[in-house]
């Protein structure tokens, strides 16, 4: 008898562990499934904000739309425009550094450049209360000393909208879209009322083709991972 019950207990416990395997098995394919297949991730970035009139228009568009996106702020216009940058941190969207004066980076001596980006952070870190992790330099002109000297992670972009040259929202949006693919960065600016207009036009039609915007540190997060 006693030996029957040992025997008992042995086979179940092989079968609860055996179906505890598979389930977990199963569970992580499933997971695997789901990324590959139906994710598609894209994110939108505005340079050269805050702007008083269109960057305000912007978040309205991208509040309706529930999308979260990434602005590189001039430190300049953040200054001036205290209120827009508050809105986007209280909104979710990431902020990250385009210098104070957008000033080609090349051409300044080491303390010129590293005052373009501190007080650009300071003016940041005021309203967001914690450490600006992203920098674009202006004209994306960077070499190994400006990284250096930043110590941030720069960001550049792989879709470029020339929105600030075609300043129509179906040429810009078409371009944009036909460029786009899983992990794409794309560039705009948020001081055109063209510009906005386009990226309400992208989201839409991106998100029909299943696609989900993102800011920068999700993106760069699913990067890696994949
Ligand atoms: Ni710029």
């Amino acid at each position: 008898m006693k030996k029957y019950l040992k025997i008992s207990i042995l086979i179940f416990s092989l079968f609860t562990i055996f179906f505890f395997v598979q389930n977990k098995y199963n569970k992580k394919t499933s997971l695997v499934f789901q990324e590959n297949n139906s994710k598609k991730y894209v994110a939108l970035t505005f340079d050269d904000g805050p702007h008083p009139k269109y960057t305000d228009m912007l978040l309205d568009g991208l509040k309706e739309r529930n999308v979260k996106a990434t602005f590189f702020v001039i430190g300049k216009n953040a200054q001036n425009n205290y209120n827009v940058l508050k809105r986007m941190i209280d909104e979710g969207h990431i902020i990250g550094n385009h210098t104070y004066s957008h000033k080609n980076l090349f051409l300044l001596k080491e303390k010129q450049i590293l005052k373009e980006i501190d007080q650009t952070n300071q003016i940041i870190e005021a309203v967001s209360l914690k450490p600006v992790k992203y920098f674009r330099p202006s004209y994306g002109n960077y070499n190994a000393k400006i990284i250096n000297l930043a110590q941030m992670e720069v960001v550049l972009w792989n879709v470029d909208s020339l929105d600030w040259k075609i300043r129509n929202s179906n040429r810009i949006t078409r371009k944009v879209v036909s460029k786009v693919q899983n992990g794409s960065i794309i560039l705009m600016h948020d001081i055109y009322k063209t510009s906005v207009k386009a990226a309400f036009k992208i989201i839409d039609e991106l998100q029909k083709e299943g696609y989900e915007f993102v800011t920068i540190d999700k993106l760069l997060e699913t990067s890696v991972e994949e």
